[in-house]
């Protein structure tokens, strides 16, 4: 029997960058373009920190996924002006579960220590998301979902939020869409606020190069209401049926 030749832990991670760095390329791999996509983060030996390469592959990915979240809503906007409620609908669902991996994934980059991500922000020049292709395009979106589901849903203002929400309530597809888009508007800023919690654990809100505008412009896109009409209707409805009961509504116990 060949004896086994014991390899050391350098000899090992020479072999597996060497493979990282040179894989083989079959139909799957073609097809995919793996060469590309996989050329596309630094060479193993020009990273400033280990921890480079999982920062710029999950900024990738975040890329990646926001293509596709454009692309979809493209999809969906014709499908809205078709009146194609399910295809809306089930297109709508893809786009949010996918806003969900997007805000689920930031939590890879909090295994990154404060002291990585500092050796890190030197290599970005002046780089920062603000410039993400792909969110620059994703925030002009809504302004496009809103005029054809103003359109196209609330017939060009024939029918309002209110009717479909309450007064005519029937729970049909105009509602369905709308819900749609409320949870759509929901989860964009929910990535956002779970951003600056990132922020925070990695180079913190309080630091003198984030202090005043940045840090206030990132909380005040966070607050922000893409359909601000699809979240004030609920505050129009609570004020309109507590109005019925009363400010102070009964107790139901009769101790409170
Ligand atoms: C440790 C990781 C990260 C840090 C420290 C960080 C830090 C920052 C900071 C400081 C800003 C404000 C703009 C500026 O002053 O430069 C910003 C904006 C932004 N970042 Fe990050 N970021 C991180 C990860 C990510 C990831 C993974 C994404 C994925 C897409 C991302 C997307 C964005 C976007 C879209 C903006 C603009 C936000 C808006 O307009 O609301 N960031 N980031």
């Amino acid at each position: 029997m060949a004896k086994q030749i014991k390899l050391s832990a350098c000899d090992i991670k020479e072999k597996y960058h060497t493979l990282i760095e040179n894989p083989e390329m079959l139909d799957y791999g073609i097809y995919l373009q793996c060469d590309k996509l996989l050329d596309c983060q630094k060479p193993i030996k020009d990273l400033a920190t280990a921890d480079e390469m999982q920062f710029q592959i999950v900024h990738q990915v975040e890329e990646l996924w926001m293509k596709l979240i454009c692309f979809t809503l493209v999809d969906i906007i014709g499908y809205m002006a078709l009146q194609k409620h399910h295809r809306v609908i089930t297109l709508f669902s893809r786009v949010n579960k996918l806003q969900r991996l997007m805000t689920d994934q930031l939590d890879v980059l909090e295994t990154m220590s404060p002291k990585e991500y500092q050796q890190i922000r030197l290599q970005l020049g002046n780089g920062s998301g603000q410039e993400s292709p792909g969110f620059k395009i994703l925030v002009q979106m809504p302004e496009d979902i809103w005029s054809t589901f103003h359109e196209h849903y609330l017939e060009n203002g024939k029918i309002s939020v209110e009717q479909i929400y309450d007064e005519d309530y029937t729970h049909d597809h105009k509602y369905a869409v709308a819900e749609a888009l409320t949870e759509f508007d929901e989860q964009l800023q929910l990535f956002r606020t779970r951003h600056l919690f990132l922020i925070h654990r990695s180079i913190g809100l309080g630091s003198k190069s984030l202090k005043g505008r940045p840090v206030e412009l990132l909380q005040k896109g966070a607050a922000k209401r893409f359909f601000p009409a699809l979240w004030d209707v609920r505050n129009a409805m609570t004020d309109k049926w507590g109005g019925e009961y009363g400010k102070v509504r009964a107790s139901i116990s009769g101790k409170s």
